[in-house]
């Protein structure tokens, strides 16, 4: 600025003496000022591109650092035939998984669990059990350092992660939704459906009640992570897209937070409607999910530490009971654990 500035002062003050002295037409002066503020601006343009360009290529070095990333998780050179559906027969055979990020510990210990098409199984357990960690073998996040997972009896590193992950419905913890219109956020799901489709599955969901209270009802646009709704709201509209693309196998991870007794209805109402006909692997914080669960698998520091039906599992006392008398008890059990005691 300084040199800029000073520069024009300069040529201001020699031009001057010369307009004066008759050296030089005033008119010449102002012209030569001109030039020089467009020559100067040019160049000013011109290392304003350069700097950018520089960020550019800064960024694409990154970018094409991402493209080049090789998954862990490769698909296999001759996947399995991919049968367009499968029944959803799950199966978990003495798994061992320790995190790569924390090789010490195991996260799941001499893990076996089967589930035959339609079983509805609730995994429970504390903070930190591996419940989630067995969502993520089966979405094969990760691979199993000893054991193996199967889908219909096929083991599922000799399948194409993308015809696994086309079996599989996932309603997560905090449903993510985009901030983009109710439709496209459903229809997510599965992409191409058309609007009476996205419509059958919010009816199917029991998100029509609130939908239609929106200003623009399907076209509302919702704002990042769907700030602009409820948490049953959004789990409902999460309910909706699993329907939508309608998978033999689901999993599910119910929220923690408290929902009021009315949506929570709501929820598990569109719960049953989606869980009906597939198998289903639940993360259960709530009782009335325990309770609809055909098998109850109680988790413990990744070791299975005991597997029934609530009222069974109730009777044999142990964490079962302490988790449940902490978690979702009404007073009946309570009754029914007392007995037990
Ligand atoms: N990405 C990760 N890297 C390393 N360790 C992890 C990772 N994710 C989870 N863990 C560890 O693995 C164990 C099991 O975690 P997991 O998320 O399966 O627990 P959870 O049963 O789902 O718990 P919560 O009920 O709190 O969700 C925990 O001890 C956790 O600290
Ligand atoms: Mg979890």
């Amino acid at each position: 600025m300084l040199v800029t500035f000073g520069g024009v002062g300069v040529i201001l003050w020699v031009g001057g003496r010369d307009v004066l002295a008759g050296n030089l037409s005033a008119g010449e002066l102002s012209a030569f000022i001109f030039y020089c503020a467009i020559a100067a601006g040019a160049t000013a343009a011109i290392s304003e591109v350069l700097s950018d360009l520089q960020r550019a290529a800064g960024a694409t070095e990154r970018l094409f650092e991402l493209l080049d990333t090789r998954p862990t998780i490769e698909a296999p050179a001759r996947p399995a035939a991919d049968s367009a559906r499968m029944r959803g027969a799950l199966e978990f055979r003495d798994i061992g998984f320790a995190y790569p990020a924390r090789l010490e510990t195991n996260a799941l210990e001499r893990f076996s669990l089967a589930l035959v098409p339609g079983e509805r199984v609730a995994l429970v357990g504390p903070s930190g059990a591996g419940k989630s960690t067995v969502l993520a073998l089966l979405l094969r996040f990760y691979d199993p350092q000893a054991g193996s997972v199967h889908i219909d009896g096929t083991d599922l590193r000799e399948l194409d992660p993308q015809v696994l992950r086309r079996q599989i419905a996932v309603v997560p913890q905090d449903p993510v939704i985009f901030a983009a219109s109710v439709l496209e956020n459903v229809r997510y799901g599965r992409p191409g459906a058309s609007r009476e489709d996205v419509e059958r599955a919010c009816d199917a969901a029991y998100a029509t009640e609130f939908v239609t209270r929106l200003p623009q009802g399907l076209e509302t646009q919702l704002g990042e992570r769907g700030v602009t709704l409820s948490g049953g709201q959004r789990q409902r509209l999460s309910i909706a897209r699993a329907l939508l693309a309608d998978r033999p196998v689901l999993l599910l991870d119910e929220a923690t937070s408290s929902l009021d007794a009315a949506s929570e209805r709501m929820v598990q109402r569109a719960l049953e409607t989606l869980e009906r006909g597939r198998t289903t692997l639940v993360i259960a914080h709530r009782f009335a999910t325990v309770q609809h669960a055909d098998r109850i698998v109680v988790l413990e520091r990744g070791v299975i530490v005991a597997q029934g039906t609530h009222a069974e599992l109730l009777r044999q006392g142990g964490l079962y009971a302490r988790l449940a008398a902490l978690q979702f008890l009404g007073a009946e059990d309570s009754a029914l654990l007392e007995h037990a005691a």
